[in-house]
Parts: structure tokens; sequence; C-alpha cells
């Protein structure tokens, strides 16, 4: 993750990264990626929720930090307190964080968020004076200073559509507008729009600030293979062998028999399931795999809550306590993410964050950042 942001900064030489580590930071840990990142070079770091933020500032996370998804009802004051920086999309809900910061005493500093295109969060370009207005007013009576004016694009993976430039040109008006009202901290006023697809695609998107996400990780927004790739994938799956037994031929495995022995063969059982992140659908057509014993093996049957089932041939020697690698980098011929991603017919963001649970031992390698 540290190489990942080196390669997400260089990209983004004019620009500061903020390294977004929302959802448990993809599921890879929130707390060692906050600190590989910015051991990496990132400055920021953005999350969705306030709890996000809360747990980053508890666990001893003093930098600069962004959270942009709330109710109006959010404990804002216990944000505020944290000393973290807060997105507004609507002016109600800046008028309850400009609320929490009166009551707590403290000015609060603000990013705002517009929707220059992706109709999910962001003020519309139509709604937008009146919240700089109500910006301006709580920044005149030192209870706010807007940081920032953001957005977040609908068509990053493919860096030339047009609508690319349709927000860009949307998030350059806003961040006009905002200016002619003076908001700004210390005379700047900055702007971010560009994920990790466009850090890496659109030099004249990075603006201020630039937010990969899925690049920390090392899964390439762009798909490109591993090899062709300059990001690690960073997180591998793995789990040990709970038992391992000989079984004769004919027995029906996992619910369902789906899968029937041929002949009589060493069947490795792995304690990780769909609880985990192993997706049931995963094995629906046959073809999960893992690396076990220095091969590829197939996962026969049902994909359980708990437990999946490993044929590892007749002429096995493979023990309980062994390790299977579901996926990884790759690069020792396991199957990735992507591979999971293109069985299943979704992307890679949804195989890193759906490794979670209490289940699964995070490990982190490499050293503490
Ligand atoms: C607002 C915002 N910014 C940045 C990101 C990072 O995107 P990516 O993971 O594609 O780099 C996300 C993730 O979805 C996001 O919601």
């Amino acid at each position: 993750m540290r190489h990942n942001v080196g390669v997400l900064a260089a990209a983004a030489p004019t620009a500061q990264v903020m390294a977004v580590v929302k959802a448990d930071g993809y599921g890879h840990g929130a707390e060692a990626v906050a600190r590989a990142a910015l051991a990496g070079g990132a400055t920021w770091l953005g999350v969705c929720t306030i709890e996000e933020a809360l747990d980053l500032r508890a666990a001893g996370i003093t930098a600069p930090l962004l959270s942009w998804l709330h109710l109006p009802d959010d404990d804002f004051g216990a944000a505020i307190a944290a000393d973290v920086d807060l997105s507004a999309s609507s002016r109600e809900h800046l008028a309850a964080i400009v609320a929490a910061a009166r009551a707590a005493g403290r000015r609060v500093r603000l990013h705002l968020k517009v929707d220059t295109g992706l109709s999910r969060g962001g003020a519309p370009m139509a709604a937008l004076p009146d919240l700089l207005d109500d910006a301006a007013k709580a920044t005149a009576d030192g209870t706010a200073e807007v940081v920032a004016v953001w957005s977040h694009l609908a068509h990053a993976d493919a860096p030339h559509h047009p609508v690319l430039d349709v927000q860009a040109e949307r998030l350059d008006a806003a961040w006009r507008a905002a200016r002619d009202r003076g908001l700004g901290r210390g005379g700047v006023l900055l702007r971010h729009l560009a994920n990790s697809a466009a850090t890496l695609t659109r030099p004249d998107l990075h603006l201020d600030i630039v937010r990969p996400g899925i690049a920390v990780y090392g899964l390439d927004p762009l798909d490109r293979p591993v090899p062709q790739s300059p990001l690690r994938p960073a997180m591998t799956l793995r789990a040990r062998v709970a038992l391992a037994k000989r079984v004769p031929a004919g027995e029906g495995v996992s619910y369902g028999h789906e899968w029937t022995t041929p002949h009589e063969t060493v069947l490795a059982l792995l304690p990780v399931g769909y609880a985990d992140g192993v997706p049931r659908r995963l094995n629906a057509r046959g073809r999960m795999q893992v690396l076990l014993d220095g091969r590829l093996r197939p996962v026969v049957g049902r994909v359980c809550m708990d437990q999946v089932v490993v044929d590892c041939g007749p002429g096995s020697d493979v023990r309980t306590g062994d390790t299977a690698v579901l996926f990884g980098p790759g690069a020792h011929g396991e199957p990735t993410a992507q591979d999971w991603a293109d069985e299943l017919g979704t992307i890679h963001y949804e195989i890193a964050t759906g490794v979670h649970g209490r289940r699964v031992a995070r490990t982190v390698v490499g050293g503490a950042a």
C-alpha cells in the first residue's frame, strides 16, 4: 500500500493525495491502511461516516481527515471535537453541522460537495447559490471555514468519456462562485474530484487533492492485469486446512451434492465461507480454485457459510494445518481478486470489501508504517 500510494503521488505530483480508507480500508483494515498510506506520501484521509473517522482518531491518527456521507442528525459535535473535516451537500446538512459547531464553540472545516453529474451526493448546481450563501454566513460569524469545493466522477474508468469534462467544468464554476463569495481558508479554496482512475489517467483533473481508493489497495482501476499494472495488490486471503481426509468414490460433497467424488480422493476442508467474504455464487459453475500444496486445486460442491471443500486428488499428501491461498496478487499462480470478480460479473472492489468480519484475522506485513 505504501508502494501504491507512491505510484499515485508520482502520477499526481502537483496534488495532495487523500487516501480513501472507508469501509474499513476497503476490507484491509482502516488503521493499517491509513498508516501505510501516510507513510507512502498521502497527506489526507477520506472516509464516509463519522464513525469511521472517529475510529481512526481513536487509533491515534491525527492526519487531516474528511468524512462525507451523513444524515442531518449525525453526531457532528463529536466529529468537530475530533478535528474531522465535514462535507456538506445541502442547506439542511450545513445548518446541522454549523449548529453543532456553535454548540461546541469551535470552528468547523467544511468541504462543500457539488453534484456535477453523478446525481448521488452533492448539491445540484441549481441549489448551490443558497448553499454558498449559508456557508458565507457561517464563515462570517466564525463558525465555519470552507476548505474545499469538491465532487465525484461518474465515468472515471472511461478516461475519454465526455461527461468527465462536463463535471470538471461544473466543479470549476462552483469553485469560482464560492471564491466570489470570499470562501476559503487563509485565502485558499481547494478543489478535489479525481478518484483512482482519474488520478492515473487524467492529470487535468488532479486539481488540489486526488482521492484514490481502490488503487491504494493495488487493485487496478483500469483492470490491467497484475504484470502490466504499476500497482501491487495488497490483500492475500488464506485459510488453513481444518481437516484432510480420504473419501471413497461416489460420495456426494457439500450441500445438495452438486459434486460427487469420481474416484477415491483426498478432500481438504477450509474453514472459510460466504460469511467471511467468499461469495456463495463463486463456485456456482464449479470453477473456483485455491492454491494448495503448490498447485491450483478445485473447490468442489457448494460454498457454505463457514467452509469450502477442496479436491486434492488421490495422490495428495495435503495435511491438516496446511495453508491454502484463496486469492492474492497472483505472483505465485494463485487466483486474484480480479479473477473472482470476473467469474462473478462484478468488480474487484466488491471482492476486497466483502472480506471482513471477526473471523478473518488480519496480518499486516511489511512492518509498521
Ligand atoms: C467520494 C469518493 N471519492 C473517492 C473514492 C475512491 O474511488 P476509487 O476507489 O475508485 O479510487 C470513492 C469511492 O467510491 C468515493 O466515494
